[in-house]
């Protein structure tokens, strides 16, 4: 569970932009963080894992307060989030298998990984999650001859293999197609209810974030203006959040969709599908 009291973060420019956020994630809940540009979710996350240094607030990950730890301490502690971002931070030259892997690079010794000799339990866990966001055929791809989805899978497996108590996801649809979009999105929410992990994923698209989270936290100047299941998400929040728009229409598109969702084929499968994945022998190859 991840708690949040009183977080507010100044820039050294004088931005303000988080004042005085409260918020609780409990386990496995998929909540997804919506607001204009500049609005503070990107700083919101990065405060949770002190890529930003909040000005004053109080953060705790499972009980530990991760405002307030030293260097070595606050590095065991980020092992405990996934990040995922919206430019997959990828390694070019790197192929899948390597992405995914250095993503144990916080568990590894240094001479280590160093040399990228990782053990051999790391490597089936990393063979499992490939399988799973449906890239078993891709091991041994470079990760620059990837299409935008299947990067953004590469980015899912290299966060779950941390075995993170919590994901932290800013934007992670913002480069991709519309399908492409939903099928990711599906395939978070679907490894969330597996893990029973929380998220809170920074949308701009609202009819992702209707569609696919449990929860909606609108955010506006650094302040939380809605909290709720998206069924309350009415015009007159959206509104408020963002301004004068056509709500109602994109509410009622949502929402058909979400409904949909649940008679889909799996994330995984159709991921599967979209790469031709035929059941492969790409474990013999590496091994
Ligand atoms: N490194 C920084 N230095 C100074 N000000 C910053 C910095 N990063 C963000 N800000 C300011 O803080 C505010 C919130 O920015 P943030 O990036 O968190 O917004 P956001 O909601 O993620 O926006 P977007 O939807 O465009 O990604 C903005 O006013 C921004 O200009
Ligand atoms: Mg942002």
């Amino acid at each position: 569970m991840l708690l949040i009291e009183g977080l507010t973060k100044q820039y050294k420019t004088g931005d303000r932009a988080l004042r005085g956020v409260d918020l609780t994630v409990p386990q496995g809940q998929v909540a997804a963080l919506i607001g204009p540009s500049g609005a503070g979710k990107s700083t919101l996350l990065r405060c949770v894992n002190r890529l930003v240094e909040p000005t004053a607030g109080k953060i705790a990950l499972d009980g530990v307060e991760i405002t307030g730890l030293g260097r070595r301490a606050l590095r065991r502690a980020r092992r405990q989030m996934g990040m995922i971002f919206q430019e997959y931070a990828l390694v070019e030259r790197l192929t899948v298998m390597e992405n995914v892997l250095s993503g144990r690079l916080g568990y590894v010794g240094f001479w280590r990984s160093f040399f990228r000799r990782f053990p051999a339990p790391a490597i089936d866990e990393a063979f499992r999650l490939l399988d799973r966001v449906g890239l078993a055929e891709f091991v041994d791809k470079r990760a620059d001859a990837l299409s935008g989805g299947q990067r953004q899978r590469v980015g899912i497996a290299r966060a779950l293999i941390q075995d993170p108590a919590i994901l932290l996801i800013d934007e992670p649809t913002a480069s991709l197609d519309p399908k492409t979009s939903r099928q990711i999105m599906r395939l978070i929410r679907e490894l969330c209810a597996e893990r029973r992990l929380p998220a809170i994923i920074n949308l701009h698209d609202v009819g992702l974030a209707i569609s696919f989270a449990e929860r909606i936290i609108g955010l506006r100047q650094g302040v939380i203006v809605f909290d709720g299941p998206p069924e309350r998400l009415t015009p007159a929040v959206l509104t408020e959040i963002y301004g004068e728009e056509d709500w109602s229409a994109l509410i009622r598109a949502a929402s058909e969709d979400g409904e949909a969702e649940g008679a889909g084929e799996t994330a995984a499968a159709a991921g599967q599908r979209q790469t031709g994945f035929q059941g492969s022998d790409a474990r013999a190859r590496l091994t």
